[in-house]
């Protein structure tokens, strides 16, 4: 009897310890959901996005700008708001004097502090901005998963530049970035139809401009007037760089990408039929632009009861 007690209360005892186990691995493993704060901040999402249409509408590239943190974020370890970090990322060549946007995003954040204090992380504000971004400029949505957490360091300089692209790349170069973060060689075209939006400065591509010969000669000429004060900014999309389309395309098929990277998607080699195809499809363009948005939200979150949800996003708690 005492044995049978004793082996009884053994069991309940690894009962308890197991479902506290199972309960720990599935909540800090758990999954995106687009309804994350279904009950926690209902206002989450319409908070975002009536911030972003009207920082858009002030200044239409604050949409490009929006789109390409998230972007920088998610390539350098996960998901997890790490490029708002002061120091740290922000401070790698990719991204110092070069990212913006973040006034926007620390404006969100205040305004959800308000109204759900503690819930709605800093990861996801980025993630549904870069979405809602999109749209403003005419591009296609997709829903957003939720429930990313923030981390409580930033990345390193070599982090970013290990893991964020140059424009110096070529094009095998390029699908290998992509590729060590798990997209095709289709995803990447289709992800850097992103500069279909938003601008470069001059610095970025002047070498491209006055040395390469894969470019279209009035666009050569018409781009460097425009670059004599070499701190300037040129459109990434000389035909609409407002509107979310597949203009991007049609100029590399022209030769009159900005960046060398850019032109690199069709310069001969095995992303050129890609480039084409999007030229002269847009709807394929934009449904395969929003699933590779999806999965790159995907990247490595912190989720369940990693990391953190940051009061500041430029500062861990
Ligand atoms: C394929 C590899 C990529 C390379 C080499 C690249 C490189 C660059 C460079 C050099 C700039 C100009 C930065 C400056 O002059 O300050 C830029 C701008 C931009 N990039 Fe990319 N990028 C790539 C992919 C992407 C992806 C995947 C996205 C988004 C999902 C993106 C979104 C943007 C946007 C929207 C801008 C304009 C930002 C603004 O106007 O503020 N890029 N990119």
């Amino acid at each position: 009897m005492a044995s049978f007690n004793s082996s009884s209360s053994t069991i309940t005892t690894f009962k308890f310890h197991f479902g506290a186990f199972l309960l720990l691995v599935g909540v800090a493993s758990a999954q995106l959901a687009s309804n994350f704060y279904g009950t926690s901040c209902p206002s989450v999402l319409s908070v975002i996005k009536s911030a972003v249409d009207s920082a858009v509408s002030n200044e239409a590239r604050m949409g490009a700008s929006l789109l390409r943190l998230h972007f920088h974020d998610c390539f350098v370890n996960g998901c997890d708001a790490s490029v708002l970090l002061d120091g740290g990322e922000k401070t790698a060549p990719a991204n110092t004097n070069s990212l913006r946007g973040f006034e926007v995003i620390d404006s969100i954040k205040t305004q959800l502090e308000s109204s759900c204090p503690g819930v709605v992380s800093c990861a996801d504000i980025l993630s549904v901005a870069a979405r809602d971004s999109v749209v403003a400029l005419g591009g296609p949505s997709w829903q957003v998963q939720l429930g990313r957490r923030d981390s409580a360091t930033a990345g390193s300089v070599s982090d970013v530049n290990n893991n964020v692209p140059s424009p110096a790349l070529s094009v095998s170069g390029l699908i290998s970035a992509f590729s060590n973060k798990g997209f095709t060689a289709k995803e990447m075209v289709a992800l850097s139809g992103s500069h279909t939006i938003g601008q470069a400065r001059c610095t970025t591509f002047l070498t491209r401009i006055n040395n390469e010969t894969n470019i279209d000669s009035s666009f050569k000429t018409s781009t460097q007037a425009q670059c004599q004060n070499t701190n300037n900014f040129v459109p990434l999309d000389v035909t609409s760089p407002t509107s979310f389309d597949s203009a991007y395309y049609r100029n590399l098929l022209n030769q009159k990408g900005l960046l060398h990277s850019d032109q690199q998607l069709f310069s001969g080699g095995s992303t050129d039929a890609q480039v084409r195809a999007y030229s002269s499809n847009q709807a394929a363009f934009r449904t395969d632009f929003a699933n590779a948005m999806i999965k790159m939200g995907n990247l490595s979150p912190l989720t369940g009861t990693n990391g953190q949800i940051r009061t500041n996003c430029r500062k861990a708690n």
